[in-house]
């Protein structure tokens, strides 16, 4: 439990109208949720508001639309989601989140009824934390619940603003992330490894210095891992390969050495001709990257190596994908070590938890995501966690 929090266990909802910030920024295309995992994972806590009879207002972000009205980012297309997912509650709609408008629409809200207000960021004061929006948006509920964890990275007025005026409690999806990622760092079985991957090292510079102070080891795949190929002194060939992160890379090795930490890098890579789909591959010992070829992978004896390292491990946290899953057949590795996590985790030999867009994604396509113990719906949220870094959204929760 975190200190300080108040959850739904706290709460006299009864009757009330609640605020509830929610992240419904999810994956969309032509007007269609592609994935509704986000809007799945709020039914605990608004089926809870329902079940007290409660109005609830739910407040959200869709994209960067930068202060202004976006038609394409509107959260309207949202409600017939929200309709399907709550079958049988009234799903009502507001066309703005502040002014004459958002009152009305709260206004003529019946008890048991989700109304869902547009878009926050059409309003430049949502990012900037500007604490008259906030006072504005927390005059048109009783209670505030943030039931988005995924957005605590951002000092935003809807996620650091409304607790300023109204009590506020932390939903069950908040109240779960929380638990399940503090745990990570405080009660977590070892050894504990984790996977991160991805395209650019220096995104996750903080992240594996911070890691390499809890984990027993970290493999690092994707096309970071290609810094520290190069920099230990090998050819990379065309791939991408991020510059003048030498010195950063030797000093992660360097750190993560002193913190008994071992860090695991690939021993081959699945290289192609050219960046494409079924582009000509093979593969190559990281010792004989081939000029003119790039990686897009890791290969089939990383693959072995990396499995044969989780294996012992009762903890495995996963962000990244270790190659470039979203382009067939350079997801092979990614889902081969998807499959040997989830079925770790479910002989009952290992926890295993996922977070980030991008992981969880490729998890999802793997077919096997779940299987794991946990997957986090944060992306910025769950790496800057990782990072050891205190989220705005959740110290203002913490602080009331
Ligand atoms: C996310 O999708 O990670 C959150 O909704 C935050 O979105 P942002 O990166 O645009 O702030
Ligand atoms: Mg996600």
């Amino acid at each position: 439990m975190i200190e300080g929090l108040k959850t739904l266990d706290n709460i006299d909802a009864a009757g009330k109208t609640i605020l509830v910030r929610v992240d419904l920024n999810v994956p969309m295309q032509g007007g269609k949720v592609t994935d509704n995992t986000r809007i799945v994972r709020l039914r605990p806590t608004l089926d809870f508001l329902l079940k007290k009879k409660c109005k609830i207002v739910l407040l959200s972000h869709f994209d960067r639309p930068k202060g202004k009205f976006v038609p394409s980012m509107s959260l309207a297309p949202l409600v017939d989601e929200l309709a399907d997912i709550f079958s049988g509650t009234e799903i009502k709609f507001g066309v703005d989140c502040v002014g004459s408008a958002a009152k009305d629409a709260v206004s003529r809200l019946g008890i048991g009824e989700i109304l869902l207000l547009e878009n926050l960021r059409f309003h430049a004061q949502e990012e900037q934390g500007d604490i008259n929006f906030a006072r504005e948006l927390a005059s048109l509920g009783d209670l505030f619940v943030n039931e988005a964890f995924s957005c605590s990275h951002r000092a935003h007025a809807s996620v650091v603003g409304i607790n300023q005026f109204l009590p506020s409690y932390a939903g069950r999806l908040m109240q779960e992330e929380l638990e399940v990622l503090s745990g990570i760092f405080s009660s977590a079985k070892k050894p504990i490894a984790a996977i991160i991957g991805g395209s650019k090292v220096s995104t996750k510079l903080e992240l594996l210095e911070n890691l390499s102070k809890t984990m027993d080891k970290i493999l690092i795949g994707g096309a970071m891992a290609n810094v520290f190929i190069k920099a230990l002194g090998h050819s990379v060939g065309k791939s991408l390969c991020e510059d003048g992160m030498k010195d950063a890379a030797l000093s992660i090795l360097e750190n993560a050495q002193k913190n008994n930490c071992k860090i695991i890098l690939p021993v081959d890579l699945m290289v192609a001709r050219k960046f494409a789909a079924h582009a000509p591959n093979k593969v190559a010992k990281i010792e004989a990257i081939p000029a003119e070829w790039t990686a897009v992978d890791i290969g089939p004896d990383s693959v072995r190596l990396f499995v044969d390292e989780l294996k012992e491990c009762k903890t495995i946290v996963w962000n990244g994908p270790v190659g470039a899953f979203e382009t067939s057949p350079f997801d092979v590795s990614t889902y081969s070590i998807a499959r040997s996590v989830a079925g770790f985790t479910e002989s009952g030999d290992a926890r295993s938890i996922a977070g980030g867009g991008d992981t969880v994604s490729a998890l999802m396509h793997s077919g096997v995501i779940e299987s794991f113990s946990y997957f986090s719906t944060a992306g910025g949220a769950f790496l800057e966690w990782l990072e050891g870094k205190t989220l705005p959204g959740v110290a203002a929760l913490v602080k009331g």
